[in-house]
């Protein structure tokens, strides 16, 4: 059976509120809910998590690497600039997908530029929810 983690970085927690034009109005819950339920039909293992700080998001990445075969990761605004989760991710021998629900690069300048995508297998970009499901189909 494989085993995917996905972290999802900061202010995803507010999905369903947060600038709902750009993200959706889907909530964390019920994004999470569909990931489980194409897990469940792939029959996979998957676990999930939310983090707004960077060295949890290192520190789960750490962790994935102990039990996981595959990450599924949305940094967030450290996509941008964190080269401490894109150390984290190059680190550990996990296959990686990175996955924005917005396209990041029809977006602001500074949204345009993936320090993390250079490091992982290959980036889902503007997709909303179904960019994790996409991800998911991916290992398969
Ligand atoms: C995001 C895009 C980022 O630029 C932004 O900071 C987010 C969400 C996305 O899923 O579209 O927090 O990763």
């Amino acid at each position: 059976m494989k085993k995917i983690m996905v972290i999802h970085g900061p202010n995803l927690n507010l999905l369903g509120t947060r600038e709902p034009e750009v993200y959706g109005y889907a909530t964390l819950a019920e994004i999470n809910h569909r990931i489980e339920q194409a897990a469940a039909k792939l029959g996979c293992e998957v676990r999930i998590a939310q983090y707004n700080g960077e060295g949890e998001i290192i520190a789960a990445i750490h962790a994935a690497a102990e039990w996981a075969d595959g990450l599924i990761i949305n940094p967030g605004a450290y996509t941008h600039y964190s080269y401490a989760i894109r150390d984290a991710i190059s680190a550990v021998n996990l296959t990686v997908v990175e996955v924005h629900l917005s396209n990041i690069f029809a977006r602001e300048d500074f949204r345009r530029n993936s320090v993390t995508a250079p490091v992982t297998d290959g980036v889902i970009s503007g997709f909303g929810p179904t960019g994790y499901i996409l991800a998911l189909y991916s290992f398969f």
